[in-house]
């Protein structure tokens, strides 16, 4: 499976921090946002990568990330050059997705939680759409899914201003090799995107959206607004400092997925040397 990471955007909600540069590239604690999606779809065994970016952060993209080869993966890279929506990242990505299965996590979506990497990997084949589901307090601010009875999802929305259920849709999403062709079938919404929801609601349609509601030991954070962003770096921080391990880490994803191996783990140590970071990594090899 590939994936895709969307990092563009103009990151107007947090002006004047994002004028000069890419909010995805703001730090969360003690690494660039960008790293934690990152990590997650790594961690999952997802090693071919695309990062869609606006035609100005892209070479910023390219200097922090470079190849991937660094690390056993293939990064790749693709302008945006208006934020026409989340579902365009499958138009802009046709070449890289090349007919293959494929999931889309937003350089702005932060999860953590074991069981949600196995339940990732478990799920990541699913024929059809597999989207995910997390109760929020705030669900005008999220396409928010509603189930029946039977646990079946219903009904799909973005931010409604009545909503129907408090289960919001975070930012990652698996689709089989028709998104392509069901993403080019989507108009722009009132206010002039390419909606996700929509792309999911054609999943729906033909009855093949698969909705996992994420456990209880998973957490879901969006960085959305500055208090947001404030209590991302908050919980990478205690959550490091009480468990003594790294985040977000995509060296330490690379090796716990096989993509690199004991040795080359220890270069990349060595490289960071001195550092909080190349220490951990250090520590995984012991
Ligand atoms: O965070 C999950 C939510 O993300 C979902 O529940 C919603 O259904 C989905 O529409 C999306 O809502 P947001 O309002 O958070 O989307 P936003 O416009 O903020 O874009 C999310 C990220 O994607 C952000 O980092 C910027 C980037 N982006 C956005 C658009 C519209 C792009 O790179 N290109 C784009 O065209």
């Amino acid at each position: 499976m590939k994936g895709i990471i969307l990092a563009g955007g103009k990151g107007t909600r947090l002006y004047p921090l994002t004028k000069a540069v890419s909010k995805q590239l703001m730090p969360i604690y003690d690494k660039p946002m960008i790293y934690y999606p990152l990590a997650t779809l790594i961690e999952a065994g997802i090693h071919e990568i695309l990062i869609i970016t606006t035609p100005d952060d892209l070479p910023l993209y390219r200097r922090l990330l470079g190849n991937g080869s660094r690390i056993g993966c293939s990064f790749s890279y693709k302008e945006q050059p208006e934020p026409n929506g989340l579902a365009q990242a499958f138009i802009l990505g046709e070449d890289f997705i090349n007919n293959d299965p494929v999931a889309l996590i937003l350089g702005d979506n932060l999860f953590y939680g074991t069981h949600f990497i196995e339940q990732l990997k478990k799920h990541a084949t699913y024929d059809g759409g597999m989207i995910f589901a997390s109760r929020v307090s705030d669900p005008h601010r999220y396409g928010i899914v509603q189930f029946d009875s039977n646990k079946k999802a219903i009904n799909i929305e973005e931010k409604p201003i009545y909503p129907k259920s408090s289960f919001a849709v975070p930012g990652i999403y698996f689709y089989d090799k028709t998104v392509v062709e069901k993403a080019k079938k989507l108009k722009p919404s009132k206010r002039g995107e390419l909606e996700i929801t929509d792309l999911n609601r054609l999943y729906m349609d033909e009855d093949r959206l698969h909705v996992e509601v994420l456990d209880h030991g998973t957490a879901w954070l969006d960085t959305g607004t500055i208090e947001s962003l404030m209590e991302a770096s908050q919980f990478v921080q205690v959550i490091q400092s009480r468990q003594g391990i790294l985040v977000g880490a995509i060296e330490a994803a690379a090796y716990h997925s096989e993509a690199i191996g004991k040795d080359k783990l220890s270069d990349l140590a060595e490289e960071l040397k001195g550092t909080v970071y190349g220490n951990f990594l250090k520590s995984l090899i012991l």
